[in-house]
């Protein structure tokens, strides 16, 4: 197995979590954290060094630099405070950019050359601001987005529904944020458009309501923050599946943050659509055809996306 390695930036409660799910599936046989509070950086990597252990890979779990990013096939960014309840992911922007601010030029400088991977919060724009100010190809700079939203909608429409996640065929667009958008024109559910099921299993599927489910995943991460102040699994978990289409060069089509450049009639913005990532991050962004309501959707989420980037020029 050729040796793979990760780095990950922020070695709080998100970058911990994304090091035992990158652990869990072997993918690298050396992760690396960065973190300014280099004593608990130190812990988390002792800690993991423990479970990795048990894994069926020898792995290497230690703290390092920025000199370790030469060689890493991704680094992913998790820089950030704590979500609160009350304040939506945009709120965050000033506070993270001045934290990413200063992993821009040391970033510039590594001789990276893999895939960058970002989770900080509000996720899109961050992204976008990495792209540009370390001015990586676009195509090897995404996030992890709506994976996340695409995962909580699977939970919420296999209990509402009935049936097994596997059975479900559904995602989630634009933002990940408030203004994210499901189009539910695609959702295939047991094989067939989930609103023609609708319409043939009428009685049976009476009490679905597809407006409160776009709402219960647009507000599913905040439930999570409610009883115990963060979300840390699913997201490592998202990190792991695509970091795995990375490394293993699967192209599986997953729906990523990438810049937009003419698809969906939109440019120059970080947003959420389908695409397939390989060995080399984005392959190909899909442009799936949408209804008008559901391009007007997107579209606003993108509006609100290229607006909070506009307020980053000053910061
Ligand atoms: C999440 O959705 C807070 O963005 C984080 O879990």
């Amino acid at each position: 197995m050729k040796n793979t390695k990760a780095v990950i930036i922020g070695a709080g409660h998100v970058g911990s979590h994304c090091a035992s799910a990158l652990i869990a599936k072997c993918l690298f046989n050396e992760i690396v954290f960065i973190d300014i509070d280099v004593a608990k950086a130190r812990s988390q990597a002792l800690d993991l060094a423990d479970a990795a252990i048990f894994s069926a890979r020898d792995m290497i779990v230690r703290t390092g630099d920025y000199t370790d990013c030469k060689d890493a096939d991704i680094i992913v960014v998790c820089v950030g405070t704590p979500p609160d309840v009350n304040r939506s992911r945009m709120d965050y922007l000033e506070e993270t950019i001045q934290m990413v601010k200063t992993i821009i030029e040391p970033l510039k400088n590594s001789g990276f050359s893999g895939v960058l991977i970002n989770i900080s919060n509000p996720a899109d724009v961050i992204t976008h601001y990495l792209q540009e100010g370390t001015g990586f190809p676009f195509d090897r700079v995404i996030s992890t987005s709506t994976m996340l939203d695409t995962a909580r909608l699977k939970c919420i429409l296999s209990s509402k529904m009935g049936l097994k996640p596997s059975l479900i065929q559904a995602f989630s667009m634009g933002e990940h944020g408030a203004s994210q958008m499901i189009p539910w024109s695609k959702v295939v559910v047991l094989g067939r458009p989930i609103l023609q099921l609708l319409e043939e299993q009428s009685e049976k599927y009476a009490a679905l309501n597809l407006a409160e489910i776009t709402e219960l995943t647009r507000r599913a991460g905040y439930e999570i923050i409610q009883g115990k102040g963060s979300t840390e699994f699913g997201i490592g978990a998202a990190l792991a599946e695509l970091a795995q289409s990375i490394i293993h060069d699967e192209q599986k089509i997953l729906p990523v943050s990438v810049l937009l450049k003419g698809q969906y009639g939109q440019n120059d913005v970080y947003a959420s659509v389908p695409a397939i990532i390989g060995g080399n991050g984005v392959v190909e962004i899909l442009e799936i055809p949408l209804t008008e309501l559901e391009i007007t959707q997107f579209t606003a989420s993108c509006e609100e996306i290229r607006k909070n980037y506009q307020l980053v020029k000053d910061y």
